[in-house]
């Protein structure tokens, strides 16, 4: 970043200006989302103008103008001009991943960002400060018991499961193929919530079979919201620090070891090294940072966010390596996917 910000930002900060910048950016998807602005003009199939959309979507006409315009400067919309009125059309970008409809659609990950983190990161300098979330002050909800937070109704809980579910539509298959776990006959993704991840799995290894095992209201959840009537994967429900864990050839943790605490995660991570035969294993999923500090810089933001809202961190390589292999595991092999998720799998 130094580097980067060097010279050329002495005579002018662009760069800097941008980054401020970034929260108004963010800010005008996630709105444009919330109003259903993409549904309309995906739906309408034809450009329309401001009033149009603010009439359909109960906005004032000057907001709404103002909101679209912005849209198009970011390059998500497109606008005409024809006889002095401004007609707006959505990109093919925002139809695929911003309108509701579309099997690839983000728009439950927009929800949650824009709903739940977005306040909480409105206390990120009492987070770093404190060195601890801020479920408390954001809230109301006792910090230590951060599912509590996660999950104080059942409102939010669908949401965060559909945040959850988003991040698998444009990862999973890379992360179900990062390894060949062809090898491992019964899978179990621990804390694997909506399935989503899993079915990935079961579709790249048809001859393994796939089990989530979640918290009990999360796999009834999952269940009545997520599930198909042929579905691919089965569910287990059960508690994985306070009870036992299914037997399986390989546990899958996906973002589980990033919310816990070192200790937490260590002796997660036991249970699971004692519950493995000798070539069983485990694998994690986790967006890595580099070993030399300087990025990926999303990984460093979600870093960030588990001080924010959960008790854990993101780590480089040689972070998982060596939680890994003070429990026992050993042949640990990273795959970076270059995209938002990367995997490690380590065998007892
Ligand atoms: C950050 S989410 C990750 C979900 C999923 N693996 C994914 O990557 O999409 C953490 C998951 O762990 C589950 N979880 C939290 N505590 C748990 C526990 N004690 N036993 C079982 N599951 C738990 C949560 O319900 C949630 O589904």
């Amino acid at each position: 970043m130094a580097e980067h910000l060097s010279q050329s930002e002495l005579d002018y900060p662009f760069k800097l200006l941008e980054y401020f910048n970034g929260f108004r950016v963010s800010k005008v998807i996630f709105s444009a989302c919330e109003l259903g602005v993409f549904d309309l003009l995906l739906k309408a199939q034809e450009p329309l103008s401001a009033q149009h959309v603010a009439l359909e979507l109960s906005t004032s006409e000057d907001g709404m103008e103002r909101l679209l315009d912005a849209l198009v400067g970011m390059e998500i919309l497109e606008v005409e001009t024809t006889d002095g009125t401004a007609l707006y059309s959505s990109s093919d970008v925002a139809n695929l991943y911003l309108a509701k409809g579309s099997g690839k659609s983000l728009h439950d990950m927009i929800i949650y960002q824009s709903q739940t983190i977005y306040p909480l990161w409105n206390n990120l300098v009492d987070a770093v400060r404190e060195g601890k979330n801020q479920n408390e002050k954001t809230f109301g909800l006792p910090p230590e018991d951060i599912f509590q937070a996660v999950y104080r109704s059942e409102e939010e809980m669908l949401k965060f499961m559909g945040l959850m579910n988003s991040s698998w539509i444009l990862d999973g298959h890379d992360i179900a193929t990062a390894f060949n776990l062809s090898c491992f006959q019964k899978i179990v993704d621990l804390g694997g919530c909506t399935g989503a991840l899993a079915r990935e799995m079961a579709k790249a290894y048809p001859s393994s079979s796939v089990t989530v095992f979640d918290l009990p209201p999360v796999v009834e959840t999952a269940q009545k919201h997520f599930c198909q009537e042929d579905d691919a994967v089965l569910f287990q429900s059960g508690d994985f620090f306070s009870g036992d864990v299914p037997p399986a050839d390989l546990y899958v943790l996906a973002r589980i070891i990033h919310d816990w605490p070192e200790e937490k995660c260590l002796m997660l991570l036991k249970k699971l090294y004692d519950a493995c035969k000798p070539g069983g294993g485990v694998l994690l999923v986790e967006a890595m940072l580099f070993e030399n500090r300087r990025g990926p810089v999303t990984a460093q933001i979600f870093s960030l966010n588990m001080l924010v809202q959960m008790e854990g961190r993101e780590r480089p390589p040689s972070g998982y390596t060596s939680i890994l292999n003070k429990v026992g595991f050993h042949n640990v092999q990273v795959c970076r996917t270059g995209k938002s998720y990367d995997a490690i799998l380590a065998v007892r």
